[in-house]
């Protein structure tokens, strides 16, 4: 989703602000401007596509500027033209703004601005606000958008100049995370802390409703009301290698083959063998109160709303705790019942993502006990919860999320052993699952060794135009996140299924064109995905299955077959998903799809 990045120094502004865009380029927009203070006044170039665009239009300007703000936009209000691209001025084109979020009453604001004399000239939600700063600005800029922020209702993350204040960047946030970059003589305002990374590691996280006057020898913050807050500064562990390639062509490439490390991370010091039990001290919850739970509701969008439907067979299973999952989005809407001895957890690697939040805050408000299974240290999410437990897979830039979603599973397996271990699991079966998890990682590795055969499954079927895929029990989430893959960023129509359902209806598109992607393991239900798996070649169906490393009377019975290691059958998602990342990201690649930034798509989605 839109990105922000500003700068306030001695240094040019241009190049800090051209590859703080490109490191926010990951998030997903379609448009992308900057604004600087020249000594001829307000400075402001925008460009429809890529940043290249944008840096190519500016390439024979000859710039001298050490102050600047910059923009890349997700549209949501407007198309993406280069009006609506960001920065937007006010109308003696003294002041720049740029903005994250949306202004929900920007219609009424505008026929308000409209009547006051004031000309708009975008579609925008934004434009709104930089007018309201305009007609409130009596000397003071931090006043003025103070005042104007008084007016507007929505979510907001905004960055302003003025050359009535060379010095000066004022930043705000309300629901859009900003985060203030702290360096000698220089201070930073970004969306995202990889976009200032490069320059400095300590940073200030700013909190909603809160206003930040920054200049390049200081910064100071107040709330809306006007009270005064001492901000903490925070030294950010993620290193600046963590963000980059690292030899890979693609993020998400590298962050499938991160994910033995990362899964590693996500288990580190949480795992008691000897008591064959999890320690999850984050929870922040008593022996008492993990026992008095009755019921979880697990509430998450996307790739996070997956593994969190492999949670609830892991927990229900282990724990016996009945869970329901819920799309974040529907939670939020629909009146939950919230009984006493309910807690909700929300998962979400960004710990931004508005539906999210929203559930979250909708099920607080119930006085329910939150929980959050986040990545983002410092997001929104992390800081809401009353617990919760960070799964540390570093930062993912890819927009398909590969690392987040492996160890979101691994968490919600550590959460399931936990409250299993208080409840129907025994010593011995604890501890023959913390043998198995430990061995997780390494299992992964063996799968990313073996990648070619995938690679030529890949080019069998990168031009066909539907895929279908079948998984039972705790594979079928794992289905549905291989669709879900594959369709975000080759743009291959993918349905996932429970495999007994396709029976029900899906079975009227196989034919031969028809590829079909089983999870087939040696499981409890093997000999019922085999009956599927026949229905399937009976219409002449491609069958690819996922299949345990010895099985070798299935490959007899299917077109291409991908093994993956054995392991304890609550596990197995952690395995089987992986091939199923490898297929979509060659698929893409061989169809010349843009991987780590598909149409369409924002890896933060901080809007509703
Ligand atoms: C898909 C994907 C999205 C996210 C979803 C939730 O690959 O990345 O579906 O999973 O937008 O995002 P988070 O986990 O940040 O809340």
């Amino acid at each position: 989703m839109c990105g922000i990045v500003g700068y306030v120094g001695f240094r040019p502004a241009l190049p800090i602000l051209l590859s703080g865009l490109k490191r926010l380029e990951y998030r997903g927009y379609d448009s992308a401007g900057l604004a600087m203070l020249t000594d001829n006044g307000l400075w402001v170039s925008k460009s429809v596509g890529k940043i290249k665009m944008l840096e190519e239009q500016i390439a024979d300007k000859e710039i001298t500027s050490t102050r600047g703000i910059a923009h890349t936009r997700w549209a949501t209000h407007g198309e993406p033209t280069e009006l609506n691209a960001h920065p937007h001025t006010d109308n003696f084109e003294e002041i720049a703004l740029v903005h994250n979020g949306i202004i929900e009453n920007f219609r009424t604001l505008k026929e308000y601005l409209v009547r006051k004399g004031v000309v708009v000239h975008t579609q925008t939600d934004t434009e709104i606000i930089v007018h309201l700063i305009r007609l409130n600005y009596r000397g003071n800029l931090t006043e003025a958008v103070r005042e104007a922020l008084l007016q507007v209702e929505g979510t907001y993350g905004i960055a302003v100049i003025s050359m009535l204040h060379p010095d000066t960047i004022v930043a705000a946030r309300k629901g859009s995370p900003l985060v203030i970059g702290h360096g000698e003589g220089e201070n930073f305002v970004a969306s995202d802390v990889s976009a200032m990374l490069e320059h400095t590691n300590r940073v200030v996280y700013l909190q909603d409703g809160e206003i930040a006057t920054i200049t390049p020898s200081d910064y100071s913050i107040t709330t809306i009301q006007n009270v005064k807050i001492s901000p903490s500064i925070e030294e950010v562990t993620w290193t600046l290698d963590m963000i980059e390639k690292e030899g890979f062509d693609h993020f998400m490439l590298k962050e499938i083959h991160e994910q033995p490390s990362t899964i590693r991370n996500a288990i580190r010091g949480r795992l008691n063998f000897d008591d064959g039990i999890a320690r999850l001290n984050g929870l922040n919850l008593q022996f008492e109160q993990l026992r008095r739970i009755k019921r979880i509701v697990i509430t998450a969008c996307g790739t996070s709303w997956h593994s969190a439907l492999i949670g609830e067979y892991l927990i229900e299973e282990l724990a016996r705790i009945p869970v329901e999952v819920e799309y974040a989005s529907e939670f939020r809407y629909r009146s939950p019942i919230l009984e006493d001895g309910t807690i909700l957890i929300a998962v979400s690697q960004s710990g931004e993502t508005a539906d999210t939040l929203s559930a979250l805050r909708e099920a607080k408000n119930h006085g329910t006990l939150c929980l959050g299974i986040v990545n983002v240290v410092g997001s929104s999410i992390a800081r809401e919860s009353d617990g919760g437990v960070y799964i540390h897979a570093g930062p993912e830039i890819g927009v398909a999320s590969t690392k987040a979603f492996t160890s979101q599973v691994m968490v919600l397996t550590l959460i399931g052993l936990l409250l299993g271990r208080m409840r129907a699991v025994s010593v011995q079966h604890g501890r023959e699952l913390t043998e198995w998890i430990q061995k997780i990682p390494q299992q992964v590795e063996m799968i990313l060794r073996n990648s070619e055969p995938i690679r030529q499954i890949a080019q069998q079927f990168a031009q066909v135009n539907n895929f279908l895929y079948l998984g039972r029990g705790i594979n079928f989430p794992v289905a549905l996140e291989g669709a879900l893959k594959l369709k975000e960023i080759s743009y291959i129509h993918a349905e996932g299924y429970p495999a007994a359902e396709m029976k029900h209806g899906p079975i009227a598109l196989i034919d031969e064109n028809m590829p079909v992607v089983v999870i087939a393991l040696k499981d409890s239900v093997y000999d019922k995905v085999m009956s599927n798996i026949a229905e399937v070649r009976a219409r002449k169906g491609q069958v690819i299955a996922i299949a345990t490393e010895g099985d070798t009377e299935i490959a007899e019975r299917v077109n291409h077959v991908i093994y993956i290691p054995h392991t304890h059958h609550l596990l197995t998602p952690l395995l089987s998903v992986v091939p199923l990342q490898l297929l979509a990201y060659y698929v893409a690649l061989l169809r010349g799809c843009p991987v780590d930034q598909p149409r369409n798509l924002a890896k933060s989605v901080t809007v509703e």
